[in-house]
């Protein structure tokens, strides 16, 4: 198993926070999608939802994973969307332990309806539209986050119990 981690989850699941921690307790380089196709596009995932569409936005997600695929000693964390589009899921699983950080519609409306990253996908949504929408993405996505090489409980997060499981998937 290649030295490479790729967090997979619904959008506010703590893939950042948790990468983060991840990489820091591995002494691992961190690395997110969503930052990744800004810099390279000089745009906002807002802006280019809105100005080049969806399709664009999941085409770019696939140049992510290309790219980023080819680091070593690396955690990254991925975009809600990531494994639910073409041979993205394939690609991770090939090159890297994928683990899906799972947490319940509730949790994630709890986390999602503070945040301050904007997200085009739920954007302009009372909390109860949101809490529809979470649950009907998840309903949809969780069967492809389901196929992650491991499963973390977002609710216990990253302690050393979960990285001493990672380290011995991927040793
Ligand atoms: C998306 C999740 C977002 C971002 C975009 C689309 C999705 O990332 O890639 O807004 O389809 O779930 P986060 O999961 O980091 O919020």
């Amino acid at each position: 198993m290649p030295d490479r981690i790729y967090l997979i989850g619904f959008m506010g699941s703590g893939k950042t926070s948790h990468g983060k921690q991840i990489a820091r307790m591995m002494s691992y380089e961190f690395r997110d999608m969503d930052t990744w196709i800004e810099e390279r596009t000089g745009k906002t995932v807002s802006q280019i939802f809105k100005e080049d569409g969806e399709p664009y936005f999941r085409q770019k997600e696939t140049e992510a994973i290309m790219a980023l695929s080819q680091l070593e000693k690396v955690v990254i964390a991925t975009g809600g969307g990531a494994p639910c589009f073409g041979a993205n899921l394939e690609l991770m699983k090939a090159t890297g332990l994928v683990v899906y950080l799972q947490l319940t519609p509730a949790a994630l409306l709890s986390r999602l309806k503070d945040s301050p990253t904007e997200r085009p996908l739920l954007a302009g949504k009372s909390e109860e539209e949101m809490l529809e929408t979470i649950t009907g993405m998840l309903e949809q996505r969780e069967p492809l986050y389901n196929k992650a090489h491991m499963i973390i409980d977002g609710l216990e997060g990253v302690n050393e119990r979960v990285v001493n499981a990672i380290q011995r998937r991927i040793s």
